[in-house]
């Protein structure tokens, strides 16, 4: 079954304006598409093609210049549908000088929370981003990575439906941007609706169910990341090692097959499964160092 959207964007247009009214810039130009319930959706995109400014108009933050957008039901411009919405700006705009828990404390005064629940709350929130041991500690103090997971944790303060992340994974080292894309799957496991913005491609690649590549503000490409990715004239195969002469043979069949072996070889792994492994394998085994052979190739 078709599932519903939670996000329906019909034609919508966004010309900023300078202070005397006058056309600026054309940040969105007539841009369509529907986010559906349950899916982790990423807008992708160059510096400046419109991706905030989308984000933006979904909260009801700025005003369409043209088009439709609705959002849980609701038309954006209702600010009450907000309640069900988690944002994590681009920029942190927390308070410097409270620590974690006081930060979840306010805002969980903006939704109403009473005492109790805002303490259940900002414990389970501190656990899940994984700031256990920075609790007590003043953002200030906080470094990058710190600070984005505890804007997730804000974000999920009042346990939204739908949750919008600008840029979630924006100054993370692999290991942190690895730790917030599976707090992105989990909260897609949770069922909830998740859109998020970023030009690091493969992190969209890696959490993202469909996503919609926008340029100078007009949507280029739509759809699911497999179907966008998948090279429909070449099929892979992986087997186990193969001998050269189990090689001729393969080419033999595929011949048959009016097919051509078009590459063969060892496959390698990501720079970022490496760097994960080594990092991990640093922790099992402290003290270890890597002590060069001389036979590395330069
Ligand atoms: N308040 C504003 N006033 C005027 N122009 C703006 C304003 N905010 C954004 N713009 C312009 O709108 C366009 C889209 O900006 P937007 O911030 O949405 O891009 P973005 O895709 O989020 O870029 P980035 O990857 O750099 O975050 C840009 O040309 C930008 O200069
Ligand atoms: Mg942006």
């Amino acid at each position: 079954m078709e599932k519903q959207p939670v996000i329906q964007i019909k034609n919508l247009t966004k010309i900023y304006r300078d202070f005397w009214g006058r056309k600026k810039v054309r940040a969105l130009n007539s841009l369509s598409l529907e986010v559906k319930k349950g899916e982790v959706f990423g807008l992708l995109g160059p510096n400046g093609s419109g991706k905030t400014t989308t984000m933006k108009l979904l909260l009801g933050l700025l005003f369409p210049t043209e088009g439709e957008i609705n959002v849980l039901g609701k038309p954006a411009s209702d600010v009450s549908k907000n309640e069900w919405i988690g944002y994590l700006p681009e920029e942190s705009y927390l308070y410097r000088f409270l620590n974690a828990e006081e930060t979840l404390d306010f805002y969980g005064r903006l939704f109403d929370m009473s005492a109790q629940q805002r303490k259940e709350r900002a414990n389970q929130l501190i656990e899940k981003v994984g700031l256990q041991n920075a609790r007590k500690r003043q953002l200030k103090e906080y470094s990058k990575g710190m600070t984005r997971r505890i804007g997730l944790a804000q974000a999920l303060i009042n346990d939204p439906d739908l949750v919008l992340l600008d840029e979630p994974t924006s100054g993370l080292d692999p290991l942190g941007s690895r730790d917030m894309k599976d707090l992105i799957v989990k909260l897609r496991d949770e069922g909830k609706s998740v859109v998020m913005c970023s030009h690091l491609l493969a992190d969209v690649q890696d959490v993202c169910d469909r996503i919609a590549i926008l340029y100078a503000g007009e949507l280029k490409e739509l759809g699911s990341v497999e179907d966008l990715l998948k090279e429909q004239h070449e099929t892979e195969l992986l087997t186990s090692k193969l001998s050269p002469e189990a090689v001729i043979d393969i080419e033999a069949v595929l011949a048959k097959h009016n097919a051509k072996l078009l590459r063969h070889g060892h496959p390698t792994n990501s720079l970022e499964d490496l760097f994960l492994k080594t990092v991990q394998k640093s922790q099992e085994r402290p003290g270890q160092r890597y002590v060069p052979t001389g036979s590395e190739k330069t």
